[in-house]
C-alpha cells in the first residue's frame, strides 16, 4: 500500500486529470484574492510544489505563517499525535495543550496571561476589547484607540477601523467608532491625538502588510514611556513580528520595551490557525462571560503551537532567523549597489523588503515565479520576503541566483521598453 508521503506525490497528476483548478475558482469564489497562476499541492520545508510537480523556493511562508517550514515533522507528529487523542472541545472543559501553551507563552514573554482565538483579526479584536474594558473600568470610560498611519491589524469591520489605510476604510464606510490613525513613527502625532478618551495605543513594531516600515529605534519606547505617562495602554500587535520572525522570540524584546497586551498569530503554529492576545496582569480585567470562542484554545491547534514554539525556543530558531536574515539582507544590498532601479533594502531578521524606484514588482514577482522563486509583491514597487523561518544561507543563495538573474534580465527590459515608450 502506498504510505503517506507517497500518495501525496501521486495525488497531483490525478488531480490535474480531473480538474481545472483555477477555473473552478473563478466559478466558485467570492472575488477576493488575485492569486498567482500556481496549484500548490504539496510541501516540504522551504521548498512546494505545484500540481503539475514544479518545484519551488517559498520565500512567502504562508504569509509569514509557516514558521518552521512546510510539514516539519515536529509540525505533523504534534498534528498526528493529537488528531488521534482529542481535536476539538469546548472553552466549558479544561484541556491540557491550551494550558500547557498558556503556560509556554507568559514563561517566555513578559506577559502574564492569555486568551486564544483563530486568526490575527480575532487577537487584535480581543485585544481591543480589553482595551476598552480596560478604560471602562479604570479610565472613567476611555474607549479610543489611537494606532498608525499603514498600519494592518486585520479585516473584521472594528480592525478595519484600526488600520490606518483610507483604501481599506472606504468601501466599508461607516466604520465603528473609537479608532484614531496618526502618523507613524511620531511621537508628537502620538501626543497630539491623546485625549481623556484614550484608552490605548496599538502599534506594529514593523509594519508589514505596507511594506516592511521599520520606525526609529527610540520610537517604541518613546510611545512606551508616553503611555505610561498617561496610565493608557500599550499594544504591540506581534502577529506577523512575533515568534522569531524578527530575530528575537517576539520583536519588542529589541527595543526594550513590555507590551501591556501583545498578539499574536501567524507562525504561532507553524500554519495551523491560532490567534492569542496576552496581558500584563494589571491589564487584566476581563471577567467570567466578557469575551469567548468556540474554536480558541482547540487543543488541535494548541498541540501544534506547543510543539512549534518548543522547538523555536530550544533550536534557537530565532537566532538563526536573525543570522540568515542578516545574511540575506547583506545580498540584497549586494544586488542594490549593481542595479540602480532598487530603491532600498529594509527590514530585520526574516522579514525584509527590496523596493524598486517603479512600480516593477509585480512583473518580478511573476517572473520569479517562472523560474521557481515565490515572492510576495507588497507594494506596486516593492517585494516582501518572509520565508520559513529554517531556510539555510545556501537557499537564500539560490533566490538571490533567481533574483540577480530576474532584475538583469526582466526588469531592465522592463525599464528600457518604458523609456523608449514614452511620448
Ligand atoms: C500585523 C498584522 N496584524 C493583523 C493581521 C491579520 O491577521 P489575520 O489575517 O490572521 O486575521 C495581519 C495579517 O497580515 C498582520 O500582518
Amino acid at each position: 500500500m502506498a504510505s503517506h508521503a507517497e500518495k501525496l506525490k501521486m495525488a497531483p497528476k490525478q488531480q490535474k486529470a480531473q480538474c481545472d483548478w483555477q477555473e473552478l475558482e473563478r466559478r466558485f469564489f467570492l472575488k477576493t484574492f488575485n492569486r498567482f497562476p500556481v496549484v500548490l499541492v504539496r510541501g516540504q520545508g522551504t521548498q512546494v510544489w505545484d500540481d503539475r510537480g514544479k518545484q519551488y523556493l517559498d520565500l512567502v511562508g504562508g504569509w509569514a505563517a509557516n514558521s518552521l517550514g512546510h510539514c516539519h515533522p515536529v509540525v505533523v507528529e504534534a498534528l498526528e499525535q493529537q488528531a488521534e487523542a482529542l481535536v476539538h472541545t469546548s472553552n466549558q472543559f479544561y484541556t491540557i495543550p491550551q494550558i500547557e501553551l498558556a503556560q509556554l507563552l507568559a514563561e517566555n514573554s513578559c506577559l502574564d496571561r492569555v486568551f486564544f482565538c483563530n486568526s490575527g483579526a480575532k487577537a487584535n479584536e480581543g485585544a481591543a476589547k480589553l482595551a476598552r474594558r480596560y478604560g471602562k473600568l479604570r479610565l472613567n470610560g476611555a474607549y479610543e484607540i489611537i494606532t498608525a498611519h499603514n498600519s494592518f491589524h486585520g479585516r473584521t469591520l472594528a480592525m478595519t477601523a484600526a488600520t490606518g489605510q483610507s483604501k481599506f476604510h472606504e468601501p466599508y464606510a461607516p466604520l465603528p467608532q473609537g479608532f484614531i490613525n496618526v502618523e507613524f513613527n511620531s511621537v508628537e502625532a502620538m501626543k497630539e491625538a491623546t485625549t481623556a478618551n484614550t484608552c490605548a495605543v496599538m502599534l506594529e513594531p514593523i509594519q508589514g502588510e505596507s511594506g516592511v516600515s521599520v520606525p526609529d529605534e527610540t520610537y517604541l519606547q518613546r510611545v512606551q514611556d508616553w503611555c505610561h505617562e498617561k496610565g493608557i495602554l500599550f499594544i504591540l500587535d506581534e502577529i506577523q513580528t512575533g515568534i522569531g520572525r524578527t530575530g528575537t522570540l517576539f520583536a519588542y524584546q529589541q527595543h526594550d520595551v513590555e507590551p501591556d497586551i501583545m498578539t499574536l498569530a501567524k507562525g504561532l503554529a507553524s500554519g495551523v490557525p491560532i490567534g492569542a492576545f496576552l496581558a500584563k496582569e494589571h491589564a487584566s480585567v476581563f471577567g467570567i462571560g466578557d469575551h469567548g470562542s468556540t474554536f480558541g484554545g482547540n487543543p488541535l491547534a494548541c498541540a501544534v503551537a506547543c510543539a512549534t514554539f518548543r522547538h523555536i525556543i530550544d533550536n534557537d530558531v530565532a537566532g538563526q532567523a536573525r543570522r540568515v536574515g542578516e545574511y540575506f539582507f547583506a545580498r540584497l544590498r549586494d544586488l542594490q549597489e549593481q542595479f540602480e532601479f532598487v530603491a532600498e533594502v529594509r527590514g530585520k531578521g526574516l522579514l525584509i523588503a527590496l523596493e524598486f524606484t517603479s512600480d516593477i514588482a509585480q512583473e518580478i514577482a511573476m517572473a520569479c515565479l517562472e523560474s521557481g522563486l515565490l515572492v510576495n509583491r507588497v507594494k506596486p514597487n516593492a517585494l516582501r520576503f518572509m520565508p520559513p523561518l529554517i531556510i539555510t544561507e545556501h537557499e537564500v543563495d539560490k533566490a538571490i541566483t533567481i533574483l540577480q538573474r530576474t532584475l538583469s534580465e526582466k526588469a531592465t527590459a522592463i525599464l528600457t521598453k518604458r523609456v523608449t515608450s514614452r511620448p
